[in-house]
């Protein structure tokens, strides 16, 4: 399957940023795990820090992979246009967060994309990529 990953604003600097709650890995680092784990399959990774720049990826791959998962970070909680983009393409999306921002203040509660998406991992990590992933491929139809 072709799958892209997209991460928002700040996770270029996984590894590197309160790493309490992120962790100290880089997703460079850890998407070099997901290739071996996944290598029958073409990982795509892209991450920007621009809000436009992300609803342009979710439009690209969004009709030309078979799936996303998507870390929309920050904009999570504010885009109404990254919502709006996830809404709008055909590929499967599965939100992830590395944090459980349900926890967390109450701001972060609050998202505009969850309910577009197939469904949203909050709260594991990075591992929570991973789960998306095999959740991506277990629905898919064999050819
Ligand atoms: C995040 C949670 C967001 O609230 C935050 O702004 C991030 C990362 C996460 O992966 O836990 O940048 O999406």
């Amino acid at each position: 399957m072709k799958i892209a990953i997209i991460n928002g604003p700040n996770l270029n600097l996984l590894g590197n940023r309160e790493t309490n709650i992120y962790g100290t890995q880089s997703f460079e680092t850890y998407f070099e795990t997901l290739q071996a784990i996944f290598k029958d399959d073409e990982l795509i990774y892209f991450q920007d820090n621009v809000e436009g720049n992300l609803v342009t990826a979710i439009q690209q791959f969004g009709f030309n992979a078979d799936a996303i998962v998507l870390n929309p970070a920050a904009y999570t909680h504010t885009s109404v246009a990254i919502g709006d983009a996830v809404a709008a393409v055909t590929a499967t999306v599965v939100e992830v967060h590395i944090s459980n921002i349900f926890a967390r203040e109450s701001f972060r509660q609050i998202s505009h994309v969850s309910a577009k998406c197939a469904g949203v991992i909050s709260g594991l990590g990075l591992k929570g990529y991973e789960l998306a992933i095999h959740y991506i491929k277990s629905q898919a139809v064999p050819a």
